[in-house]
């Protein structure tokens, strides 16, 4: 094979950037590890900022959202049995839309296979080369059923994509003495479920208990995203369903509701997450450009990782776009330069909601800790500038 652009992984980032360069005439070809089936059902992520849904509406990658995405536009904080409701919606103009990122991907998907784009499923990347040469070669495997041994295929291209997630090859093909990245672990983990039940309000639900912190996210009217602060060591085995049940009822308690707010239903995924925030400051090497988590992962907190998978691969078209229109590869060369800035104001938005509804005892005062969030809270829930510039950044504006 040979094409301009080689794009390694079919996720949101992947995908957005093959349909850009199609619409722009620029030939690409995706790669991907998995089956078509196991990428459209892999459940993550479901929340799509304001400016994410006007991006992929004005490019036409929004019919299957407009149809059924269910827009948000309050969220709800929880404290010893208090509500607190926060408008973002009406402060900001703006709102989000959920929908789950499967749904995402096979819509990105139809579209681009519709229109004569080449995805080759089940063909695991293994190896890149010429990254400093004139022509990047893509070495990868065919495991499609129908070839009955793993037959190896190239692929030859101008340049590389690595939108191949925090676990992929793209990254690791840069030399360790060009390579840097900056971590924060936060010593907290996630319990993330996934169960069959409505939720029980429209609007998410972070709440803040001494136990620790619990989430409820609406997915699907059927689909319920929960989320319980747990130790990062803990295992699915220590969470035996009537434990869950048990922690989300105790720790999303409203006073005067009773305790049946959380009616049980079947857990169809139970994971153990860490929250921990990941930058790879070296977003380009060569002939390779990273986009998605392959550059970056963030917390879930403030669900920003699809967001910004898909902001780095629009800004990533852009730039492929102009070199070969008009044969200027400054964007291109500025890519990182341009791109770090924002992915940093993601992380700090990110790390500052984690510090609001998680307990985070670094002072090794856990009662100044819990006074700071409750005072944050407490200024959320007014009218202000404070509130005002949570609702921008939450919704993305
Ligand atoms: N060869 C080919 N494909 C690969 C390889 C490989 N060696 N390694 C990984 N992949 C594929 C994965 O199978 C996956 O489909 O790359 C794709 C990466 O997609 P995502 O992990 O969804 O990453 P991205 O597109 O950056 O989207 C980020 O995903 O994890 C969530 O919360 C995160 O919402 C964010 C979004």
């Amino acid at each position: 094979f040979r094409t301009q652009v080689g794009v390694v992984g079919a996720g949101p980032a992947g995908l957005v950037l093959a349909l850009l360069l199609q619409q722009a005439g620029i030939s690409c070809i995706v790669l991907e590890r998995h089956t078509r089936e196991y990428v459209e059902t892999r459940a993550r992520a479901g929340f799509l900022e304001h400016r994410i849904v006007e991006f992929l509406r004005r490019n036409g990658f929004a019919k299957g959202l407009d149809l059924h995405g269910v827009q948000h536009t309050t969220c709800e904080f929880r404290l010893e049995g208090r509500q607190y409701i926060v408008p973002y919606g009406e402060m900001s103009g703006c709102a989000h839309t959920v929908y789950p990122q499967q749904f995402v991907v096979s819509d990105l998907i139809e579209l681009f296979m519709t229109r004569g784009g080449t995805i080759l499923f089940s063909h695991p990347v293994v190896k890149i080369e010429g990254l400093k040469d004139d022509k990047a070669v893509i070495h990868c495997q065919s495991q499609s059923l129908l070839e009955h041994s793993a037959a190896e295929k190239q692929v030859e291209c101008d340049f590389v994509a690595g939108c191949d997630g925090f676990h992929g090859i793209t990254r690791a093909s840069i030399p360790s003495d060009h390579f840097s990245t900056v971590t924060r672990q936060y010593g907290i983990g996630w319990l993330a479920l996934l169960a069959e039940v409505p939720a029980s309000t429209e609007r998410v639900i972070y709440a803040l208990h001494e136990s620790g912190f619990a989430g409820q996210m609406p997915r699907t009217p059927q689909v319920t995203r929960y989320y319980l602060e747990c130790s990062p060591l803990d295992k699915q085995s220590d969470w035996p369903e009537e434990r869950i049940w048990s922690e989300l009822r105790k720790r999303m308690a409203v006073d005067g509701q009773g305790d049946d707010e959380q009616i049980p239903g079947k857990i169809i995924e139970r994971r153990v997450l860490e929250m921990r925030s990941v930058v790879t400051e070296t977003m380009q090497y060569g002939k390779l450009f990273l986009a998605g988590d392959a550059a970056h992962i963030i917390t879930p907190v403030g669900a920003k990782g699809m967001n910004l998978a898909i902001a780095d691969s629009e800004f990533l078209a852009e730039a492929f776009i102009t070199y070969y229109r008009e044969g200027d590869g400054t964007q291109l060369s500025k890519y990182t330069e341009m791109r770090l800035p924002h992915v940093w104001q993601t992380i700090e938005f990110s790390d500052w909601m984690l510090r609001l509804i998680h307990n985070l005892d670094e002072s090794g005062n856990r009662t100044f800790s819990d006074r700071l969030r409750r005072a944050r809270l407490e200024r959320l829930c007014g009218q202000g500038d404070y509130a005002q510039s949570f609702a921008v950044n939450y919704v993305g504006k």
